[in-house]
């Protein structure tokens, strides 16, 4: 297979890219930390993985960078959109600068790839594309009302594709991961319940992407329990929550 991973110059990213190159795969890497991606490349033999700088909140540059790698390589089977960023915030000091921040990379930078792409999966009538959520897009969560609502919107936007993409040929994944531990999460200064190892959960989502299931979560245990929180009464859960805050 072909596949484009972006944010794969560090934890998820690029721990997938090199599971799937080591099972004989081509893989391009894309993430704005040249050096990170080229250290990648380097670990591998020349041609296995190809680097391809983006900023994917630069519309014109992810439309650049993907026609490249179809020039180089071709359309891609399978696309991860895998990029993303967290920044705790708190009401006690809401920032509108970050919490855009936050907003654009993981959404606008997420469709910037999909509006991308797309054109090339659609006219070929296949294809798999997931994007990566997080299970803090379920219900909202203390001190990550940013990410939390980026990736909400995440999930709402690939249930409101997947029927029209369906039809079309292509086949779309939303992939919702627990706690793993990557430089994305050292940041938290709290306990993470069920803190997988970036492996594992690498290994987790492939085996979702393989299956070709819409939504593909990982660790089972702790995304099912998050699941039922959702069917709890709103006063029920914030109850909930607000226990949570006063533990700290
Ligand atoms: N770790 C977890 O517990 C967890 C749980 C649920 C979901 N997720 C999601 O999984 C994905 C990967 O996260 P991670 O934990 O592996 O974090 P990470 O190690 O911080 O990786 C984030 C990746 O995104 C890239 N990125 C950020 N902004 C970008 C931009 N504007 N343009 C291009 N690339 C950009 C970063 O590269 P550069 O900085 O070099 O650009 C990096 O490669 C994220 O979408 C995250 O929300 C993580």
């Amino acid at each position: 297979m072909i596949i484009w991973i972006t944010g794969a110059s560090s934890g998820l990213g690029r721990e997938l890219a090199a599971q799937y190159v080591r099972d004989g795969h081509r893989v391009c890497v894309s993430a704005r930390g040249v050096e990170a991606l080229e250290a990648l490349a380097g670990e591998h033999a020349p041609g296995e993985i190809g680097v391809y700088p983006l900023d994917i909140t630069d519309a014109a540059a992810a439309q650049a960078v993907f026609d490249r790698i179809v020039a180089d390589v071709g359309v891609p089977d399978l696309c991860i959109l895998n990029a993303g960023t967290h920044v705790p915030d708190r009401v006690t000091a809401i920032d509108p600068e970050r919490f855009r921040q936050v907003m654009t990379i993981n959404v606008y930078g997420t469709v910037t790839c999909l509006a991308a792409l797309m054109p090339a999966f659609i006219a070929r009538g296949s294809g798999h594309v997931a994007v990566v959520s997080s299970v803090a897009g379920y219900r909202g969560l203390p001190y990550a009302a940013a990410y939390g609502a980026s990736k909400a919107a995440l999930i709402n936007m690939c249930e409101g594709m997947q029927p029209e993409l369906a039809a079309c040929g292509v086949r779309l994944s939303v992939v919702n991961p627990g706690f793993v531990r990557t430089p994305l999460t050292d940041r938290n200064r709290f306990s993470m319940p069920f803190l997988m190892e970036v492996d594992d959960a690498a290994r987790s989502m492939r085996r979702g992407l393989a299956s070709g299931r819409f939504e593909i979560t990982f660790p089972k245990r702790f995304t099912w329990l998050l699941k039922g929180f959702r069917l709890l009464p709103i006063a029920v859960y914030l109850w909930f929550t607000r226990r949570l805050l006063r533990k700290g």
